[in-house]
């Protein structure tokens, strides 16, 4: 048996930093010093099935009780959890294509039947539910999305996610709509429903580590309906049994702050969108959606080999962006914009005359 392994986490962590990035989708990290930690953030104790005061403020945020929220180890442990409670080996889970390819690598190790539905290029990677009715199946346990889409950062609106959970539901399946990006439009102050409110069928999992810099405090969680959350309690003692207390005392007081920390994003997200969307408009060799919301694009190269391109751009100009392959889709790459201002306008310039090398 080969050892199971993530080819993209690989090369995210030993490939993808560079001076200029333009590959790592989460924000620049939030400075712990703004966080006005006390003697008591580090305090050392246990807590079993939730640490009170987090869990209190994890479901505020989520507008749920607290009986519905499971704290995890970022949205990487959330979303493992969701998949392990919800189906067993040989039972069939659909996932969107293209997608964060860690759902499709973990739901492969768990020896799940893994079925892929479209999310069409020419189509802006929009969700088309009746390409979800097709594939759906009476042995189907789960449908897997994200919202905003990794890479695409398009949108999944409501009445299209209420049609996918009816149907998953008619099969007895649940949805899991992994929304670690939809906190972007939250810090650009238009929040979007959490899919969590739709119905019991739907199982949310976020974090604070993408639109708030906060990656290092592993602060994620997932919204499932009691029962189901009482079981991932239960199944994460299998993988962690305690978290790191800290990383909790830390993550409430982040919570506290949340205004504060996504003021900041949204300067840093504001200035480089625009950058962003003048960029992209002005180069006629790739197709993109225009840039709305969310940290990632996904554009495609007109002409030419993608991995040549991302090869000139990091040993020529020191950019990093994501190989499409990643993703399944060799002909396009991801291009994120989380960084300072500073550096993602170089790495756009760099990119740029890249493309004007290649070309
Ligand atoms: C869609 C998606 N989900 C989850 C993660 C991992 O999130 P976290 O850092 O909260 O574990 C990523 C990271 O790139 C992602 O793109």
């Amino acid at each position: 048996m080969t050892s199971p392994y993530s080819a993209y986490m690989e090369w995210a962590k030993t490939r993808s930093k560079a001076r200029f990035n333009l590959a790592s989708s989460g924000l620049l990290t939030y400075p712990l010093a703004e966080l006005e930690p006390g003697p008591d953030a580090l305090e050392i104790e246990d807590s079993y099935y939730g640490f009170p005061p987090l869990q209190e403020r994890l479901a505020r945020k989520a507008g749920v009780d607290p009986a519905r929220i499971v704290h995890a180890t970022g949205t990487s442990m959330a979303n493992m959890l969701v998949l392990a409670a919800s189906a067993e080996a040989g039972d069939e889970v659909l996932i969107e294509e293209p997608t964060y390819t860690l759902l499709v690598d973990a739901a492969r190790w768990l020896r799940f039947d893994v079925r892929r539905f479209p999310r069409r290029s020419e189509a802006g990677f929009r969700v088309d539910p009746r390409d979800v009715e097709r594939a759906l199946t009476a042995r189907t346990r789960l449908v897997v999305l994200t919202n905003l889409h990794n890479p695409s950062s398009a949108f999944v609106p409501p009445e299209d996610l209420r049609r996918i959970g009816d149907a998953a539901r008619s099969v007895g399946a649940r949805v899991l709509v992994d929304e670690v990006y939809l906190e972007a439009f939250a810090v650009l102050g238009k929040p979007r429903g959490s899919a969590s409110r739709l119905g019991d069928e739907f199982v949310t999992t976020s974090s604070l580590t993408k639109a708030y810099g906060l990656s290092s405090l592993r602060c994620g969680w997932i919204v499932a309906e009691p029962d189901l959350a009482r079981r991932i309690w239960r199944l994460n003692d299998l993988f962690g049994v305690v978290p790191a207390h800290p990383a909790e005392r830390l993550s409430v007081l982040a919570l506290d702050r949340l205004d504060k920390v996504a003021a900041r994003a949204r300067r840093i997200l504001e200035t480089n969108t625009e950058g962003v969307t003048a960029f992209l408009a002005a180069r006629p060799e790739l197709a993109c959606e225009p840039v709305t919301t969310g940290m990632t694009a996904f554009p495609r190269l007109l002409e030419g080999d993608v991995e040549s391109l991302c090869a000139v751009l990091r040993d020529r100009f020191e950019t990093t962006v994501v190989p499409g392959r990643f993703f399944g889709a060799p002909g396009h790459f991801r291009l994120a914009w989380g960084q300072a201002p500073e550096e993602v306008a170089e790495g756009l310039s760099r990119l740029g005359q890249a493309l004007d090398a290649f070309a």
